[in-house]
C-alpha cells in the first residue's frame, strides 16, 4: 500500500487569490470598482468569530472593501434584517455574508431570503440553490465550501467525473446538498448518505470520490475507505491535545487522515485542505458579483 497524495488546499487557495488580486486591481482601474464584502456575525461563538475575521481579512488582503458587522447574541430578527436591507442598497458592497449558525430568535431561512440573490456570496439563496439545482451553476453563486472541493477534485481527476461513484457523507443545505448537486453536474454518480444511512461504512466502500461533512471528529476510518478513492474531508473539529501539553487542542476533520491516507489515493489534510479553499471562494464570488455590477465578463477559477 502506497501513502496518498495530500492535496495542498492552502497552495492551490493561494494560487487562486494571487489571480484575483490582480483581477481585482484592474477592476478598480479601469472600471472603477472596488469589490466590497460586508460579514455580519451575531453573537459571540469563538469558531464563528474565527471564521469571519479570517474572510475580513483575507478581503482586505484581495484589495477589497471590508466591512464586518458584530451585532450582540440578544439582536431581534428585525434589526438583522434592517442591515440586511442597507447592505442591499449600498452599492460598495457587492458580497453579504451572515454568518451561521445564528441564535435561535432569529430565522435563518428568512434572513437568507431577505439577502439580494445577486449580493449572496454565500449561495444560500432560493434563486441560487434553485440555479444549481437546474444545472446552471455557471450563472448562480455557488456555495463556497462544495465550490472550492470541486476544484481540489478537479486537479485530481479533470473536470469530467463520468463513470465515478462520489458519496457525500452529510446533507446539510451549506456543504451536502449543494456538492452532491456539482458532482452530480460533473457527471459523476451521485450517493448522499447521512446519520440515518444504514451501514455507512459499506456505502463509503464504494466511494472513488468520498466527501466527509458530518463535523463529527475523524468517524470516517480507514477501512471505510476505497483503495484509489480522492477524499475530500470538509469537517474541522476541534479536539484536545493533552499531548501538546495541559489544556491545549487541535484541528482534525471528519476522517481519520492516517488511516484514510494509506488507501487512498489523494486525500485533503486538516487544516490545509478544504478550509483555505472556501476562503478564496468566497472572495472569488465577491470579485464575481463586483464584476457583474461593473457591466464585465466575470473571471472563472
Ligand atoms: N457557517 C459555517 N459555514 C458557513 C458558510 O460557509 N457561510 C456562512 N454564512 N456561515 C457558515
Amino acid at each position: 500500500m502506497s501513502e496518498a497524495k495530500r492535496i495542498d488546499g492552502k497552495a492551490a487557495a493561494a494560487a487562486i487569490i494571487a489571480r484575483m488580486k490582480d483581477a481585482a486591481r484592474r477592476l478598480a482601474d479601469d472600471a472603477g470598482v472596488k469589490p466590497g464584502l460586508a460579514v455580519v456575525i451575531v453573537g459571540e461563538d469563538p469558531a464563528s468569530q474565527v471564521y469571519v475575521s479570517s474572510k475580513a481579512r483575507m478581503a482586505e488582503e484581495c484589495g477589497f472593501h471590508s466591512a464586518k458587522h458584530v451585532l450582540s447574541a440578544d439582536t431581534s430578527e428585525s434589526d438583522l434584517l434592517a442591515l440586511v436591507a442597507r447592505l442591499n442598497d449600498d452599492p460598495s458592497i457587492h458580497g453579504i455574508l451572515v454568518q451561521l449558525p445564528l441564535p435561535r430568535q432569529i430565522d435563518a431561512n428568512a434572513v437568507i431570503r431577505a439577502i439580494s440573490p445577486e449580493k449572496d456570496v454565500d449561495g444560500f439563496h432560493l434563486l441560487n440553490v434553485g440555479l444549481i439545482g437546474t444545472g446552471d451553476a455557471a450563472s448562480a453563486f455557488v456555495p463556497c465550501t462544495p465550490a472550492g472541493s470541486m476544484i481540489l477534485i478537479r486537479d485530481v481527476l479533470g473536470s469530467d467525473l463520468s463513470g465515478k461513484h462520489a458519496v457525500v457523507v452529510g446533507r446539510s443545505n451549506i456543504v451536502g446538498k449543494p456538492m452532491a448537486q456539482l458532482l452530480l453536474a460533473a457527471n459523476a454518480t451521485v450517493t448522499i448518505a447521512h446519520s440515518r444511512t444504514m451501514d455507512l461504512p459499506a456505502i463509503c466502500r464504494m466511494a472513488d470520490i468520498l466527501v466527509a461533512a458530518v463535523g463529527r471528529p475523524q468517524m470516517i476510518r480507514g477501512d471505510w475507505v476505497k483503495e484509489g478513492a480522492v477524499v475530500v474531508d470538509v469537517g474541522i473539529n476541534r479536539i484536545d491535545a493533552p499531548e501538546r501539553g495541559e489544556g491545549k487542542t487541535r484541528l482534525v476533520g471528519d476522517v481519520a487522515y492516517e488511516e484514510a491516507a494509506s488507501r487512498a489515493a489523494a486525500i485533503t489534510p486538516v487544516p490545509g485542505g478544504v478550509g483555505p479553499m472556501t476562503i478564496a471562494m468566497l472572495m472569488a464570488n465577491t470579485l464575481v458579483s463586483a464584476h457583474r455590477a461593473a457591466g464585465w465578463d466575470a473571471p472563472k477559477f
